[in-house]
């Protein structure tokens, strides 16, 4: 018999139960800025070219559907790890950073979450407010005592630098803290190079454990720049752990695709802490899926695809870019009150408009825009067709107050 709070609903998913209502909406001049994909100018989540062309060369090539190694295979990991900190990177030379193939981002934060519950770390967990929802979720499901540290101002427009380092500040030794390594979501406010040395200082200092959710690297200003956050922690001898995703990299959504680095102080720890990595994984998925991960090897391992895929990367960072500037334009020009001038300069796909809980459903029920909790906006979405309605309405909405 099932238990008796299984036959309750439970509450719908904020993202993708928006998704959802969205989709049943039957007004034609609807506006999605809630789903948090990349989408091109004609509102579609693109293939990437050498996605197709990686696809057709393991079509050819394909022998066998056995099992992968539970953390993925070596070739992948090797060049994941390399992506993520730099081939000549001391902690990659010296075998101390090792990389897990894991199905997606999420993946990779259940892994390693799973890691630090089963190998004795601190049940508290420390994340920013605002944050992903599913970061909440997820870390409360694995075990964790989630506790958060104050990130932006109330409008979602900068860092307050301030009380985000005394929050951390009172974390206890071996504490774990989520950062977003870069493309913050939903602020798209990333801590600038000054603030990242400070929380360097301090996670050294306090002795706390970081864990870098990097799931937009390259969305931000580039493949390298996007990781000199995680740099600055990644000091010598320093131990820490990495979450990475190619879902909207590689445009690789549904192939659930990503990996988790930990960084340990010595190649010794590292190999041992691996094994309590595969040990986690076998209880949960046992080993992971293989198309995604085939597809990344042959486009990051090929001398050829891979600067054509960052050519296509940096035609999705500048996509967002042109957006960013677009939206504040039409805000500005509609004389919308507020400073909306800093979305032009945040990065990754999302920005937070910083509305009340009224002004999203009068943006939804009124106008058919769909955004997120206090008003989060894929950046992405806008397109040429959408981007003047979404305007006109936020100024309508703005304007009622409320
Ligand atoms: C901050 C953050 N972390 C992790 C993820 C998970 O990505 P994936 O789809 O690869 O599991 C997302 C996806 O939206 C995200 O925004």
């Amino acid at each position: 018999m099932l238990p008796s709070f299984a036959r309750v609903a439970a509450p719908p998913d904020p993202i993708l139960g928006l998704a959802e209502a969205f989709r049943n909406d039957p007004r034609p001049n609807k506006v999605n800025l809630s789903a948090g994909v990349f989408v091109d100018e004609t509102g579609k989540t693109p293939l990437l070219a050498t996605v197709i062309e990686a696809e057709r060369r393991l079509a050819e090539g394909a022998a066998t559907k056995l099992y992968r190694p539970i953390d993925g295979e070596l070739a992948y990991r090797e060049l994941v790890r390399e992506l993520v900190l730099g081939k000549d990177h001391e902690a990659v030379v010296s075998g101390r950073a090792l990389a897990t193939q894991t199905p997606g981002g999420t993946g990779g934060l259940r892994v390693a979450a799973d890691l630090l519950r089963q190998t004795g770390a601190s049940e508290t967990l420390w994340m920013s407010e605002p944050t992903w929802p599913n970061h909440p979720a997820m870390f409360q499901a694995a075990g964790f005592r989630v506790r958060t540290y104050p990130y932006t101002d109330p409008a979602g427009r900068r860092i307050d630098e301030e009380p985000m380092l005394a929050a951390l500040g009172q974390a206890s030794p071996g504490d774990i803290v989520l950062l977003h390594g870069a493309c913050h979501n939903p602020t798209g406010v990333d801590p600038s190079p000054q603030l990242w040395r400070r929380i360097g200082d301090l996670v050294e200092e306090r002795r706390l454990l970081p864990l870098v959710d990097l799931a937009y690297q390259g969305f931000g200003d580039g493949l390298r720049e996007d990781a000199a956050g995680l740099m600055e922690l990644v000091r010598p001898g320093a131990e820490l752990l990495v979450s990475t995703s190619f879902s909207k990299t590689f445009s690789l959504y549904s192939e659930r695709v990503g990996a988790m680095l930990l960084i340990a102080r010595s190649a010794a720890d590292a190999s041992a802490a691996q094994s309590h990595v595969k040990a986690a994984i076998r209880v949960n998925y046992s080993n992971p899926p293989a198309h995604g991960a085939d597809i990344v090897r042959t486009i990051l391992g090929d001398a050829e695809l891979r600067p054509r895929w960052e050519v296509e990367l940096a035609g999705m960072r500048s996509r967002i870019k042109g957006n960013r500037r677009a939206v504040v334009a039409a805000l500005e020009a509609r004389r919308v009150p507020g400073d909306w001038s800093g979305i032009a300069t945040q990065r990754g796909m999302f920005a937070l408009l910083g509305l009340s809980t009224h002004q999203v459903a009068q943006l939804r029920d009124g106008h058919g825009v769909y955004v997120v909790g206090k008003g989060r906006i894929n950046v992405a979405g806008f397109t040429s067709a959408n981007l003047d309605p979404f305007a006109d309405a936020l100024a309508a909405v703005v304007a009622a107050g409320g």
